[in-house]
């Protein structure tokens, strides 16, 4: 890896499209910093994976972007991020490996007025218990429930964001949350890059006194604090450049990536790699 420089752009991957929430929190954040954003096309989903399977990609994932020169490294999924951020750490102790899920437990702390504090995310997610566990470090007096909702993530994708037939899968899949009469939610996490898409639906669903707390725009902010804190913020005026690597599919993820990012993505800005030929210990 060569010396780090303020010029080079900042790594982000995620196992598909969803990411592109995060890469939108930081180009809002941060609108001259460059960024490489790799999502992970043929191995989607990660949420039904097992942990071993989700660190493998996550090291080969992050090799492909080493390789390429970044400055610091943004895991965006949420399952990745679950379980693949001390071990990228540890195997790249001289580069800055952050992930989603350390900030979305920390705002969702600060935004719950009682603690009662609810996570949807994936099955692995859910299953690794790392929401529940960031949570109750931070508040061990709050009370964490969680729930997978993988069935959101093809809603997303597909562009079902809204409507009658949305709100009933979502009401559907939200039950064991909104039947805890005695102990009524205050908070809920949106533990997935795809669920802010879903964001009024959910909302609509679990009643205006449950505050929603999206990962997306915390992880932007503890980003920048920490480039700040590193003096690795990049000083050049004008727009940073974005570019776009991707495992399979360009063209679903040009077409998919409308649902998901605010800036348009033409045909040519996306190149396909081929990542899993780096060897992880
Ligand atoms: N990016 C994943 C996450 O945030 C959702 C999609 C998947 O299952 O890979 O957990």
């Amino acid at each position: 890896m060569t010396e780090l420089d303020s010029n080079l752009p900042i790594g982000v991957f995620d196992s598909g499209v969803g990411g592109l929430t995060v890469l939108n929190a930081l180009r809002k954040a941060m609108p001259n910093e460059n960024l490489i954003y790799l999502g992970d096309t043929a191995r989607v989903p990660y949420g039904t994976k097992s942990s071993v399977s989700v660190v493998k990609y996550a090291e080969q994932a992050a090799a492909a972007l080493i390789e390429r020169d970044i400055k610091l490294l943004v895991v965006a999924c949420n399952t990745a991020s679950a379980v693949a951020i001390e071990p990228l750490q540890s195997l790249y102790p001289q580069l800055k490996v952050m992930g989603v899920v350390g900030p979305g437990a920390e705002a969702s702390c600060k935004v719950s007025a009682e603690g009662r504090i609810g996570v949807i995310a994936t099955e692995s997610t859910v299953k690794n218990n790392a929401y529940q566990d960031a949570i109750l470090r931070l508040n061990p007096s709050a009370s964490v429930t969680a729930q997978p909702c993988s069935l959101f993530v093809a809603l997303a994708e597909e562009g079902w964001h809204s409507g009658e037939l949305v709100e009933r899968i979502v009401a559907e899949c939200l039950q064991p949350l909104t039947s805890q009469v005695s102990d009524h939610l205050d908070t809920l996490v949106l533990g997935c890059t795809h669920f802010p898409a879903l964001k009024s639906a959910i909302s609509h669903v679990m009643g205006d006194d449950v505050v929603l707390v999206d990962s997306a725009e915390t992880t932007a902010a503890a980003v920048e604090k920490s480039l700040v804190e590193s003096n690795l913020i990049n000083k050049q005026p004008g727009a940073g450049d974005v570019r776009f690597l991707v495992t399979d599919g360009p063209e679903r993820f040009a077409r998919v990536a409308t649902n998901f990012y605010d800036e348009e993505i033409q045909l040519p800005e996306i190149q396909l790699v081929d990542i899993q030929h780096f060897k992880v210990p």
